[in-house]
């Protein structure tokens, strides 16, 4: 049965700052009780807080940034749990259980480029995972900055949450929203087509995705269609986080790496998967 990661724990923490971000976000920046060593990109943590403002259930987000004791994450306001922690002031006590889930895969410079596809507050998880990819990963040699496209999309420019901390980063940053209102008009597949086209990124490349559900079919059907290799980041709804109340079903690949067994568990065997693993397509 897998189980939370072995580093996992339940921490006291203590928020430091709330600062808005776009349209509907908020970057919360919290101080854990005890410093943890630097986390991979795309591992989350469950968080709320621990006074009766927060819904029992912890909520999970992905990792944003981490400095010593202080973790910071990437908010979209949209319910009673992100409500409550978007009102946290300076001191307020919360409980953070994690470092949870596996994260990204070793973002190295030995293959093809990687091209990120981020959607909204799918953005969370690339901005370390960026970082990791020019400092390298697992011992592996680093990417160089050319390596590495980061293609941000979103329905309108306020909900391109922090994008000017990740130009700043230095990898190729573009843009897409569904009005036109910051970078191409459309989506990040769109985008994506469009600058294969014109030669600025390869046709081989590596993928990582993580947004709304509906992208990453898209995105999945896209990598099949032409035999990419792809990971996807998911936000699937989870209770518990850690393993036990099987409600983060995501659908195996029949027959694929994961054997017979018609579900992973979300929380504990991702939330990154390969789609060598798993597929979105299942009912889509
Ligand atoms: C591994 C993981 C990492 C995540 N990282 C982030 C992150 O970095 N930043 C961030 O803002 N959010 C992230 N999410 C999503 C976040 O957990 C939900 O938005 C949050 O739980 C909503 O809680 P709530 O109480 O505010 O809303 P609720 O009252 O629980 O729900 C409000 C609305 O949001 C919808 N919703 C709830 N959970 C999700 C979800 N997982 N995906 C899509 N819609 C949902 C509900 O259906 C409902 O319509 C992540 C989710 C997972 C599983
Ligand atoms: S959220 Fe409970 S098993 Fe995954």
């Amino acid at each position: 049965m897998p189980a939370p990661p072995p580093d996992a724990r339940s921490l006291l923490a203590e928020a430091l700052a709330v600062e808005p971000c776009g349209d509907d976000g908020v970057v919360l920046r919290i101080a854990t009780e005890v410093e943890l060593p630097p986390l991979r990109a795309a591992r989350f943590f469950m968080l709320r807080r621990e006074d009766r403002l927060s819904p029992a259930i912890p909520r999970p987000f992905s990792l944003y940034r981490q400095s010593g004791r202080e973790l910071e994450f990437l908010i979209k306001v949209t319910g009673e749990g992100t409500r409550a922690l978007a009102a946290c002031t300076p001191g307020t006590r919360l409980r953070a259980i994690g470092p949870l889930g596996n994260g990204w895969p070793a973002l190295d410079g030995a293959g093809a480029p990687w091209v990120m596809l981020a959607g909204g507050i799918g953005s969370a998880p690339f901005f370390l995972g960026i970082e990791q990819a020019l400092r390298g990963m697992d011992g592996r040699p680093p990417a160089r900055r050319e390596q590495v496209f980061y293609l941000y999309g979103a329905a309108r420019r306020g909900l391109l949450y922090d994008l000017e901390r990740f130009e700043a980063l230095g990898v190729r940053v573009a843009t897409c929203t569904d009005d036109g209102s910051h970078g191409r008009r459309g989506n990040v597949l769109d985008l994506l087509a469009h600058l294969q086209d014109a030669g600025e990124v390869p046709r081989a490349v590596r993928l990582l995705a993580c947004g709304p559900e509906r992208m990453l079919e898209a995105v999945e059907r896209f990598a099949r269609e032409r035999g990419l290799a792809c990971w996807l980041s998911l936000e699937t709804v989870m209770g518990c986080g850690v393993g036990i109340c099987n409600g983060c079903p995501v659908p195996t690949v029949a027959e694929g790496p994961r054997g017979a067994w018609p579900n992973a568990k979300c929380c504990v065997e991702g939330p990154v998967f390969s789609t060598d693993e798993v597929t979105l397509l299942a009912h889509a």
